[in-house]
């Protein structure tokens, strides 16, 4: 069991890997926190409870007994969930108001129930496994109940929360926020760590301070965004790579969304966050339910890896979708960048031959491929197969492909619509609009409205009319553009700030149905590069493509920012053409295919060009890349020096240790450049390894406290790399 509730001292402890979580129901029937970290017996924890002195009080409300629990107020204990206007002025979880207009609550425990089999979550994806806590609390003037889930593993350290949210009574609620958790962490000497970017800049790294006040980071968009991704980091001060008490919290979630640190007025951290209540309300009718999205917290005092390598863990046993985590993917070339939108069967052929012979076993046909579709001003939304760009439809190159052991992939953007398309002119309402006004633009596209079924039902037949007529094994769902006129046609006024959440409810169907009804499809995601590179989209899609920016020394710093949180395997990296299209920088071969084999590796470049020269490194390339996937899929990611250092590292070790591989990138070389002696750490003290580069032998030990001199090929954007296997 790793869920005990103690009786004598009303506490909950959850147990993980080496975690543990734990918290109490106090005096007056409020879920209190107490600790989450390193695992700890199940000692009596309540000694720990201190009430600052400038705490302000108020009374339970209902009862004025504040001072039976003298050190303590109602009000200012680490929450488990707070609520607004019962004295509590802390952010809160939930904003309720009734049908009188009141928006007071009073959540006070009402029992648990403890499942060895994790519920999930209706319309919306969850990690799956573990062992499962519902507590249940009840607002009973107002007949408003909120079960919290928490869900701990025995194989990694993390604790996965939500809530639900019921109305038990005969009158309508408005929920106007409804998070999915809150957590109160002792002190306030903490940084806060978030993602942030744009198209092809996506997932760097930013770090502050927190002071007193919120520290808020979100998504307006209905998706989760390359802007900020829906991930917060909570590190002590001086935490790094290595060393430091780290906590993660990432949403597997993809519509607004909002994740908050607030140092408050006695000095406490209180994380919380979910579905952002920035243009949300959700009306709840009588005996209905409101299911928030789950949140995933990880601890680590082993500094931001410890933190990146219990998500991975969890993301890779619990969330990619099992057949896919760890068996090989697609090596695919994808013709976007070589052509554009100018291909037709002869230039595809082409293709085929070259990459014949090559390693590389599908060939992917980004857009173009149908309706009017001749640039980006027409034909999205039209998924039939275009005959003026493919004379006798798919089923020419398909052919041609498959007689020469290839298989075939085809692009889609399902949830959009070009102005200049049959759809759009049959159905304009099916676009995202408010009568009357006009729709913003962006790459010509309008987004279909995914809240209504008929929507929903039209994409589902129109993408299986292709996949279900054509021997297509892969495909790439793409979304390149936000959403803007958040409304819908069919939602009535009073619902439609609900609209954010149904988009997501809504793309998590088409998800359902299109994906899982084509299990034999393997599913890209892409969202105009990286942009929603979320674990709910993970759950869908083993694969993400990470950045639209394929610049290798670009690339590094990308991919190193996205393994913060998500797994080598769920992104997706192409070796392009030089000079690169999106930065005009030249790199080596070997340089893009090192970048690229950090991940679910592929090509994206013309193949027709390919020299002798070329051909013989992209066999080597594969060659060598599908010895080491299953160490790159399934290893434990250490990050040695940072992208601020001109040198930093990649070293993934195999889980039991027994061999490694080490990716050093330079992106300058010069006179007075240091020599780069990496200290290669996360190898097991008490082996010795072979590191055939070096022709040696040395202890792991000794490569963790002494390092190894990296000789780089000299040039701008080297690597260099190195293999140690136990011996
Ligand atoms: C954006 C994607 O990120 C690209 O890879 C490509 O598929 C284009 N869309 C096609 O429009």
């Amino acid at each position: 069991m790793s869920i005990i509730y103690q009786e004598s001292t009303k506490t909950f402890y959850l147990d993980g890997k080496n975690v543990t979580y734990a918290f109490f129901i106090n005096y007056a029937g409020y879920a209190e926190h107490l600790y989450f970290g390193k695992k700890i017996p199940h000692d009596d924890l309540l000694y720990t409870r201190m009430r600052g002195p400038d705490s302000c009080i108020a009374t339970a409300p209902g009862r004025d007994d504040q001072f039976i629990e003298p050190i303590f107020s109602y009000i200012d204990f680490p929450p488990e969930v707070s609520f607004f206007g019962t004295g509590d002025y802390r952010e809160p979880t939930i904003l309720a108001q009734m049908e009188d207009g009141s928006r007071l609550s009073d959540l006070l425990y009402d029992g648990y129930s403890i499942l060895s089999t994790k519920p999930k979550i209706e319309g919306m994806p969850s990690l799956s496994g573990g062992e499962t806590l519902i507590v249940h609390l009840v607002d009973s003037i107002n007949s408003l109940k909120a079960d919290l889930y928490y869900t701990v593993y025995d194989d990694c350290d993390i604790v996965t929360r939500r809530i639900v949210y019921i109305n038990d009574s005969d009158k309508i609620i408005n929920l106007k926020r409804a998070y999915s958790f809150a957590i109160g962490l002792p002190g306030h000497n903490y940084e806060a760590l978030s993602l942030y970017g744009s198209w092809g800049h996506e997932r760097m790294i930013d770090r502050t301070p927190l002071h007193h006040g919120v520290f808020s980071i979100d998504s307006k968009r209905a998706t989760s965004s390359a802007v900020l991704n829906p991930f917060l980091g909570i590190l002590e001060k001086g935490a790094d790579e290595d060393k430091g008490e780290v906590y993660g919290f990432n949403l597997v979630y993809s519509s607004s969304w909002i994740l908050k640190a607030q140092v408050t007025l006695d000095g406490q951290t209180i994380i919380c966050g979910g579905i952002n209540d920035f243009d949300f309300s959700w009306k709840l009718d009588p005996k209905e339910e409101f299911s928030t999205p789950e949140i995933v917290i990880s601890y680590s005092n082993e500094g931001l890896g410890g933190m990146s390598r219990a998500f991975h863990d969890a993301y890779r046993e619990h969330l990619i979708p099992e057949k896919h985590v760890k068996s090989p993917r697609p090596l695919l070339i994808n013709n976007w960048e070589a052509t554009y939108f100018d291909f037709n069967n002869e230039k595809l052929m082409s293709f085929v031959d070259a990459i014949e012979n090559t390693g590389i076993d599908t060939l992917v046909l980004d857009d173009g491929w149908f309706g009017a579709r001749r640039d980006d001003t027409a034909g999205l939304g039209d998924w039939i197969v275009s005959e003026d760009v493919l004379e006798g439809g798919l089923s020419t190159i398909i052919n041609y492909a498959n007689s020469k052991g290839i298989k075939f992939g085809l692009w889609f953007e399902p949830e959009m619509v070009n102005e200049d398309s049959n759809l759009f002119r049959e159905h304009p309402d099916y676009a995202i609009g408010v009568p009357g006004h006009g729709r913003c633009y962006s790459r010509h596209q309008f987004v279909l409205d995914l809240t209504r079924s008929d929507v929903r039902d039209y994409i589902v037949n129109s993408v299986n009319n292709i996949l279900h007529n054509n021997n297509i094994q892969y495909v790439k769902w793409d979304f390149n553009r936000n959403v803007t006129e958040f409304f819908s046609a069919e939602l009535p006024a009073e619902r439609q700030s609900e609209f954010a959440h149904r988009y997501a409810l809504g793309l998590y169907d088409l998800c359902d149905r299109i994906i899982g009804g084509n299990p034999n499809v393997f599913f890209e995601g892409c969202a105009g590069g990286g942009a929603r590179f979320d674990p709910a989209i993970l759950s869908y899609f083993p694969q993400i493509w990470t950045s639209d920016n394929t610049d290798a020394n670009e690339r590094a710093t990308i991919q190193y920012g996205t393994s913060l949180v998500y797994p080598l395997s769920a992104m997706s990296c192409h070796v392009s053409v030089c000079p690169n299209h999106q930065t005009f920088r030249v790199a080596s071969m070997e340089t893009r295919s090192n970048i690229a084999h950090l991940g679910a590796t592929g090509y994206e470049l013309d193949p027709t060009q390919f020299s002798n020269e070329d051909k013989e490194e992209i066999k080597n390339h594969i060659d060598v890349y599908h010895k080491m996937r299953k160490l790159i899929f399934e290893g434990d990611l250490y990050r040695l020096n940072t992208p601020n250092d001109n040198e930093f590292s990649f070293l993934v070790v195999a889980k039991d240790k027994s061999h490694a591989e080490l990716l050093c990138y330079r992106r300058h070389c010069g006179p007075g450049k240091e020599v780069y002696r990496v200290r290669v750490k996360g190898l097991s003290e008490n082996k010795n390894y072979y590191i055939p580069e070096l022709n040696a032998t040395i202890s792991g030990k000794t490569l963790s406290c002494v390092g190894i001199p990296v000789a780089f090929p000299y040039g701008d954007y080297m690597t260099a790399k190195y293999h140690f296997v136990e011996k």
